[in-house]
C-alpha cells in the first residue's frame, strides 16, 4: 500500500514536471536568462519596480503573485550578522542567530595564502545559507590609504594586487552556497570622517591602477552577483548612483550583469538612482513604517516616486527592465536557486577554519634572540604574566555593521591558558583600561570589565608581577569602539590609545623576555620598539582569537603572516598625510568635503620605497621560527616580446629546524619609465611549505602586462619597451634577488 502511494506521487511529480503548464520562469532545468526573460514578460510595471527596493531593513520583496521569492541580505563580512527587527536595528531577539565570527579580512589578507580566502569563503557561505541568507554584505576590498580608516579591518590592505588574488576565491566559495558575495564599497570609499560628504578627487592612473583593480577582480574573476556603492562622492555624484563608477565601468568596461545594491542609506535621489546605474535600494529610512502615508518603504526613491516618473513618461521603460532583469538574475541564482547545498551553522569545521585562517594571518613582526615560541614541552616550570585589556576584551562585538553575536569566542587568556603546558603558571594583570563597554545595537559581551583602580596602581601591578615572570606578555592594541577600528569615525592619532606605550615601556624595563601581541586592523605608532624583544600583530582574530594566539605563541603553528599594509613610523609618512590632502577640505557654504588625492598612484609601499621613507615594518613583512634562503633565480629568456612571457624560478631552502611556510613575493621595476612610476610593484606571490633542509622551486610566469601602466590619455594599459626588474623578495624591504630584463 505505501509503496503503491509512492509510486502514485511519483508519477504525479513527473506528469506536473513534464506539463506544458509549469512556466519557463520557474522551471530550474532552463537556462537563468530565459528563466529571466519570461518571470519580466509577466511582470507588471508596479511588480518591477517593487523589486527595486527594501521591505525592511534587511529584505527586498518578489512577485507574490508569481511564486517569485524575495532577497534577504546579511553583513558580512566576518561572520553573519543576529536578526534585528522588521524595520528597525534593534535585536529581533532570536535565539538560534549566534554565528562563528572568522578572522577580519586585514587577517585574511595577511595570510596570503587564497586557499585560506577560499576556505573563509566557502566557511561563510554555508553560515549565510542555513541561516535563510541570499546575499552576504561582504568581502570589503576597499585600498588601505591611511591607518586612520576605521573600516580597515574590513578590507584587505593597501595593494592592489594582493587584494585582487585574495577577493576572488572569497567570492566564488561564498557563490558556491548559492549565496551572493555584494563586494563593497565600490569605490576611493577610503575613510569614515565624513564618510557622507567626501568627494575624492583621484585621477584615473590611480583610479584603475590602485582604486579599481580588486573590485574588478571580484567581479570579471570571482563573478561576483553584487556589488554595493559607497556613500561618498566622485565626481560630486554620490556614488551608489554614479553615472561614471557604475554605468560607464562597472557594467559598461567589465560587462557586470549583477545588481547594485546602494549601501544603507546610500540613496539620495530618483531620477539619478534611475540613470545612475542603481539597481537596489536599501535603508533609506532607519524605520520604515512610521515614516510614510501607507508604508515607508513605498517613499523609497525607486518606490512610488520611480512610478510616477514612468507613468508621467519621465523615466524610460528600458531602464526599468535592466534594473528588474539584473534583480530577477539575482533571485534565480541564489533564493530560488533549487540546486544550492543546505549549509550548516556553527559547525566545528567552521571553528577549525577560522582557527586556521586566523593563525596563518598572525604576523611575526619581530623577534629577536628567538623569544618565541615559548616553550610547550610539561614539566619544564616557567611563570608566564598575561598583560592587558584586550587579553580579557572580546572582539567580536562592536566596529559598526560587523558587529557579531557569536555562539562562542575564546580570549587570548584563555587561549594561553588552555595551551600552557603542565608546570606552566599563567597569571593575569589588567595594566590599563581600555573600553569597558561590551554592546552593539543590543548584542552584549556579557563581560563585566570594570576597573576602579588608576593608571599608576595598574602599571605598578603589571610590573611588579612582571618582575617574577620568566615570560611577559602583553596584549593590546585597538579596539572596536568609536574612534577606534570602528565603522563611521577615523581614529584621532597613529598611537596606542589608553596610555599602553607607557605600560609596554614600563614592562620592557621590569623583564626582558617581553612579548607584544597588538590586536588591530590598522598599523599603530611603536616608540617602544626597539625596548621589546617579540612582537606579534594579530587582528581581529574572531571566534577562535585566543587559539589562534596560542598557536603561534607556543609554536603549535609557525607563523607565516605577512603584512598586508605597510606600518609607518609616524603619520606624516603617509602619503595621504603627507601630500593627500586627508581628510579632505570643505566648500564653502556647502556640506561637501573635497579631497585630492594628491598621492595618485603612490599608495602604501609604493610612496615609502619611492620617497625613500624608512617604515617601521615593511609592507610584506613576516617572520616565521624557521629561516629560508633564497637560491639564485633562473630565467628563461632575459628579452620578452609583445605576445611573449617570460619565466622565472627561485629556490626557497628551509635552513632551520622546523617546517614553515615562506611567501616569495615578486615585484617589478620599471627602469627608466616615460611616466612616474612607484620604485617596484608587487606583481605576484606564492606560499610554499618548506621542510627543514628542503628545497622548493617557486615559478613565476611575467607577460608585458604585468609591466604596464594605466595611460589615462589613451584609456588603456600600456607597456613601453625598455628595461624592468624582476625581483624575489621576503618583503618589499627584503629583496633576495634581483633579474633584469628587457621588453622588446
Ligand atoms: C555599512 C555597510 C553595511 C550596511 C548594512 C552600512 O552602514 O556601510 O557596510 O553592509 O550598513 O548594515
Amino acid at each position: 500500500m505505501f509503496k503503491q502511494i509512492l509510486i502514485s506521487a511519483a508519477a504525479a511529480l513527473a506528469a506536473f514536471n513534464a506539463s506544458a503548464d509549469i512556466p519557463a520562469y520557474l522551471d530550474s532545468s532552463r537556462d537563468i536568462e530565459e528563466r529571466v526573460e519570461d518571470a519580466l514578460s509577466r511582470m507588471t510595471t508596479a511588480e518591477k519596480v517593487a523589486i527595486l527596493h527594501a521591505q525592511s531593513k534587511f529584505s527586498s520583496p518578489g512577485v507574490a503573485r508569481l511564486g517569485i521569492r524575495g532577497l534577504w541580505t546579511t553583513d558580512g563580512p566576518h561572520g553573519i550578522r543576529p536578526e534585528v527587527l522588521w524595520d528597525e536595528w534593534d535585536q529581533a531577539g532570536w535565539t538560534n542567530d549566534s554565528c562563528v565570527a572568522f578572522p577580519a579580512l586585514t587577517c585574511l589578507a595577511a595570510t596570503w595564502n587564497p586557499e585560506m580566502s577560499a576556505l573563509y569563503g566557502r566557511s561563510i557561505g554555508e553560515e549565510a545559507l542555513y541561516r535563510g541568507k541570499d546575499v552576504l554584505l561582504g568581502p570589503g576590498v576597499n585600498i588601505y590609504r591611511t591607518p586612520l580608516n576605521g573600516r580597515n579591518f574590513e578590507y584587505m590592505g593597501e595593494d592592489p594586487y594582493l587584494a585582487s588574488r585574495m577577493v576572488v576565491p572569497y567570492v566564488k566559495g561564498v557563490q558556491d552556497c548559492g549565496v551572493a558575495a555584494c563586494v563593497k564599497h565600490y569605490a576611493l570609499n577610503n575613510q569614515e570622517v565624513n564618510r557622507h560628504t567626501t568627494n575624492v578627487i583621484v585621477d584615473d592612473r590611480a583610479l584603475y591602477e590602485i582604486y579599481l583593480p580588486a573590485f574588478k577582480a571580484a567581479v570579471q574573476e570571482g563573478g561576483a552577483w553584487s556589488i554595493m556603492g559607497a556613500y561618498n562622492y566622485y565626481q560630486d555624484q554620490h556614488l551608489c548612483h554614479n553615472q561614471r563608477m557604475l554605468n560607464d565601468i562597472l557594467k559598461g568596461e567589465w560587462g557586470f550583469d549583477g545588481v547594485v545594491i546602494s549601501d544603507w542609506g546610500g540613496t539620495h535621489d530618483t531620477a539619478q538612482a534611475i540613470i545612475n546605474g542603481l539597481d537596489l535600494e536599501f535603508g533609506s529610512w532607519t524605520n520604515g513604517l512610521s515614516n510614510g502615508s501607507s508604508n515607508a518603504y513605498d517613499n523609497y526613491y525607486l518606490a512610488r516616486p520611480y512610478l510616477d516618473m514612468l507613468a508621467k513618461g519621465e523615466a524610460d521603460p528600458k531602464t526599468l527592465d535592466d534594473k528588474a532583469r539584473r534583480v530577477l538574475r539575482l533571485i534565480f541564482r541564489t533564493s530560488m536557486n533549487t540546486a544550492k547545498p543546505f549549509g550548516s551553522l556553527c559547525s566545528e569545521a567552521h571553528y577549525e577554519a577560522a582557527r586556521r585562517i586566523g593563525a596563518e594571518g598572525i604576523v611575526l613582526l619581530k623577534n629577536d634572540k628567538g623569544l618565541l615560541p615559548l616553550p610547550s614541552t610539561p614539566g619544564k616550570a616557567a611563570r608566564v604574566l598575561v598583560v592587558g585589556e584586550n587579553a580579557l576584551k572580546m572582539m567580536t562585538v562592536g566596529g559598526g555593521s560587523s558587529s557579531l553575536k557569536v555562539q562562542r569566542e575564546v580570549s587570548p587568556l584563555d587561549g594561553i591558558r588552555a595551551a600552557a603546558p603542565e608546570g606552566m603558571t599563567v597569571d593575569f594583570a589588567r595594566g590599563y583600561v581600555g573600553d569597558v563597554t561590551g554592546e552593539y545595537n543590543g548584542v552584549t559581551s556579557g563581560q563585566d570589565l570594570s576597573e576602579s583602580r588608576g593608571a599608576d596602581e595598574l602599571i605598578a601591578e603589571a610590573v611588579a608581577k612582571a618582575r617574577e615572570a620568566d615570560y611577559v606578555i602583553f596584549v593590546g592594541g585597538l579596539n572596536k569602539s568609536a574612534g577606534q577600528d570602528c565603522e563611521d569615525a577615523d581614529r584621532a592619532s597613529l598611537s596606542l590609545p589608553y596610555g599602553q606605550d607607557e605600560v609596554i615601556s614600563a614592562l620592557a624595563k621590569a623583564n626582558p623576555s617581553l612579548v607584544v601581541v597588538n590586536v588591530s586592523g590598522n598599523a599603530v605608532a611603536m616608540p617602544w620598539v626597539k625596548q621589546v624583544p617579540a612582537i606579534l600583530q594579530a587582528w581581529f582574530l574572531g571566534s577562535e582569537a585566543g587559539n589562534s594566539i596560542a598557536d603561534i605563541l607556543f609554536g603549535k603553528v609557525n607563523p607565516s603572516g605577512k603584512l598586508p599594509m605597510t606600518f609607518p613610523v609616524k603619520l606624516e609618512d603617509v602619503a595621504a598625510h603627507a601630500i593627500g590632502e586627508y581628510p579632505g577640505v570643505k566648500r564653502p557654504g556647502e556640506d561637501i568635503w573635497d579631497e585630492k588625492y594628491n598621492e595618485g598612484i603612490l599608495v602604501g609601499y609604493r610612496w615609502h620605497d619611492t620617497r625613500k621613507i624608512k617604515p617601521l615594518f615593511p609592507f610584506g613583512h613576516g617572520l616565521s621560527y624557521t629561516t629560508f634562503a633564497y637560491g639564485k633565480p633562473a630565467a628563461d629568456r632575459r628579452e620578452m616580446a609583445a605576445g611573449e612571457t617570460m619565466t622565472i624560478t627561485v629556490a626557497v631552502t628551509n635552513t632551520g629546524d622546523r617546517e614553515g611556510q615562506e611567501t616569495v613575493q615578486l615585484y617589478i621595476t620599471d627602469v627608466k619609465a616615460p611616466v612616474e612610476r612607484p620604485a617596484k610593484e608587487l606583481k605576484g606571490f606564492r606560499k610554499v611549505s618548506v621542510a627543514p633542509g628542503e628545497t622548493k622551486e617557486v615559478t613565476f610566469t611575467i607577460t608585458p602586462d604585468d609591466l604596464a601602466y594605466f595611460d589615462a590619455d589613451t584609456h588603456s594599459w600600456t607597456s613601453h619597451p625598455g628595461k624592468y626588474q624582476a625581483h624575489m623578495a621576503s618583503s618589499s624591504a627584503d629583496i633576495a634577488a634581483t633579474v633584469p630584463f628587457t621588453l622588446k
